[in-house]
């Protein structure tokens, strides 16, 4: 058996399992999804969403893309998350970072690989604003770290200053953004207490994420 019928065998294990466990779980999910949570997370394979969360199929919207950059001019990102927040009518929005990011440790060594720079200048431009603070760090295993919780932090910013959120916000819609960090070493979870509801407070955890 070669590797990918080996993936088309474990797929037909997990449907059976689901099944077993409980009959009506397929027909349920081809009718709706109704998840409550929209999850911006990184490509990396260490990081699969459902799973560090514990959540069933239907019950997570995600999107993921090396380093969890949200760009302004996006179309995908934006896409998702206006569909979260329009028509699956989504009331959390998670940003979700890891450590040992690959993507933001070849940001921060500047290193050459190729098309994918261009996007990891995204992260650069993190790195450039928070250059002092970056600076003043002493290692470089330090500066990976707290470039990783920044770029969560801007990403954050990022989300909610999209006319998707705005506009949220605007009609009295209840939305929030959060800013996560997990810890592939220890597989957990860690809430930066950043969560954003409205625009009226966006400033102020801005300035008090930063600051920390
Ligand atoms: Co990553």
């Amino acid at each position: 058996m070669n590797s990918l019928d080996e993936l088309f065998a474990r797929n037909r294990s997990w449907a059976d399992e689901r099944r077993r466990d409980d009959p009506r779980f397929f027909e349920r999910l081809v009718r709706q999804q109704s998840p409550d949570y929209l999850w911006i997370g990184c490509a990396d394979s260490r990081v699969p969403a459902n799973e560090i969360v514990g959540l069933d199929p239907g019950e997570l919207f995600v999107h993921r893309n090396v380093a969890n950059v949200v760009v302004h001019t996006d179309l995908n990102c934006l896409s998702v998350l206006q569909y979260a927040v329009d028509v699956l009518d989504v009331e959390h929005v998670i940003i979700c970072g890891h450590y040992g990011c690959g993507g933001v440790k070849s940001a921060l060594r500047n290193e050459r690989l190729g098309l994918i720079d261009n996007w990891l200048r995204h992260v650069q431009d993190v790195m450039r604003k928070h250059h002092a603070q970056l600076e003043a760090l002493p290692d470089d295993g330090s500066r990976q770290r707290r470039l990783c919780e920044l770029n969560v932090i801007e990403q954050v910013l990022n989300v909610s200053e999209t006319t998707i959120v705005q506009s949220a916000w605007d009609r009295g819609k209840s939305l929030e953004i959060h800013g996560w960090i997990y810890d592939l070493s220890d597989g957990l979870l860690r809430d930066m207490h950043v969560a954003v509801r409205s625009q009226g407070e966006f400033q102020e955890i801005y300035q008090r994420m930063l600051d920390r």
